[in-house]
């Protein structure tokens, strides 16, 4: 499949003559996978229609800052947090100038400086303008500031002279963007994932699960992926489309997991624990359907093998990473959990009423280890993956090299 998939992606639109290329670089982006939001300014607009790219992005383009509806639902901050990648293609001379002098005087310009995320740019305009002193200055500063430059290339331009100045074509644009994500943090590392529910069988139509939708486990998936691992993703029902490049084994109960868990467990340097097993299941499964009668019905549960411990208990050489899902105290609890279970680290969630965690596509996360922690804020929950696999391959190395030393 795709090397954007799911990714963030605001494209801001500038007013040079390259910005008719805007269109094709969001059908590519689309193409690769990406959520592709665009931004233009004035300029932009006398170029190409924002209803052409709003066509081509399924998304409404957004253009103006001073903008009373767009404040009110997706408002120039909210874009800044949303966005994975800002790409600036074709990025005029003009807004590379406001850019390197931080201004916030139209929306995308707005947005780049509010913005955490990676800023990439890519020029396009007259030879002149490029090489000119002014320019090259601007430029300079916005790679200090750790842009990335894409381009410009050289060639004939749409003023008739030749030189550097031309915007990168759209594919060459798409493949600065996946490098982004391939940070190779984890390259050739065996990890191991579990994720969403277990089902515990009372008879043979009924069950015992949970609201755990398996989406943060997919995301760390795909995350450790990019990351350059070898994923196997151990996941209980769930209704999720498996990520590229990931070996997905599909299991039932919190029986079924453990043995796959143990069968896959040997060459696994790596295991992140996210699926919510089941502590307890029916102590005995009916083999016929379980008939109504008059009064209360009682089910008798006995707890399920502990995984984790299991996990822990085999090596410990392994990094293992467990989830603890907690509607109170979550540091007092899950510092508990991270101790019990011998853990390198546990990524603690709140559930219940407004917080994050099951059935969402937003979380936050109180991470813990020995010693320390932090915390990642509510973000979607693709982007705290990435976030959660940086933090797990930084203290995987920690535990190697204090291990090799
Ligand atoms: C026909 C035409 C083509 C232009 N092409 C470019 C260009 O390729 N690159 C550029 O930097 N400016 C170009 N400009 C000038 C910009 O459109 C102008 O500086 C504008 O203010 C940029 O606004 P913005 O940076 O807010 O988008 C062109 C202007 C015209 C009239």
């Amino acid at each position: 499949m795709s090397s954007l998939a799911n990714k963030r992606i605001l494209l801001g639109v500038s007013g040079s003559i390259a910005a008719y290329k805007s269109a094709e670089l969001v059908r590519r982006l689309k193409d690769a996978g990406a959520v592709v939001q665009v931004v233009m300014t004035e300029a932009a607009q006398a170029f190409v229609t924002p209803f052409t790219l709003q066509t081509l992005s399924e998304r409404p383009v957004h253009t103006a800052l001073m903008d009373a509806n767009a404040e009110a639902t997706m408002g120039h901050i909210e874009q800044a947090r949303w966005a994975d990648l800002i790409v600036i293609a074709p990025a005029s001379a003009n807004f590379i100038a406001r850019l390197a002098q931080g201004q916030a005087s139209d929306l995308l310009s707005a947005i780049a400086l509010a913005s955490e995320a990676p800023l990439a740019v890519a020029p396009a305009m007259n030879r002149q303008m490029w090489a000119s002193a002014a320019t090259q200055a601007n430029v300079a500063t916005l790679m200090e500031r750790g842009a990335k430059l894409l381009g410009p290339a050289s060639g004939e331009q749409a003023c008739g002279e030749v030189g550097a100045g031309r915007m990168l074509e759209a594919d060459e644009i798409v493949a600065h963007c996946a490098e982004y994500f391939e940070t190779g943090l984890l390259a050739g590392r065996h990890v191991l994932i579990t994720a969403g529910p277990t089902q515990e069988d009372i008879d043979p139509v009924r069950y015992i699960s949970n609201r755990s939708s398996g989406k943060m486990g997919f995301a760390l998936a795909a995350a450790a992926v990019e990351a350059g691992a070898r994923v196997t993703l151990v996941s209980g029902p769930v209704a999720l489309v498996t990520p590229d490049r990931v070996a997905r084994i599909d299991v039932r109960s919190a029986a079924e997991m453990l043995a796959a868990v143990q069968e896959n467990l040997a060459e696994q340097e790596i295991v992140i624990a996210a699926a919510a097993v089941a502590d307890y299941r029916p102590l005995q499964v009916a083999t016929q359907k379980i008939k109504k009668q008059a009064g209360s019905a009682q089910l008798s549960l006995e707890q399920t093998a502990d995984i984790l411990s299991t996990i822990t208990a085999e090596s410990d050489a392994r990094f293992v990473v467990g989830f603890a899902a907690e509607t109170e105290q979550l540091e007092a609890n899950a510092r508990v959990k991270l101790e019990k279970k011998s853990l390198d680290m546990i990524a603690a969630n709140g559930v219940g009423g407004e917080r994050g965690g099951f059935e969402r596509d937003e979380n936050a996360l109180l991470l813990l280890w020995q010693g320390g922690g932090v915390e990642l804020p509510m973000a979607p929950k693709e982007k705290l993956a990435r976030q959660l696999i940086e933090r797990i391959a930084e203290r995987f190395n920690a535990k190697n090299s204090t291990e090799d030393s």
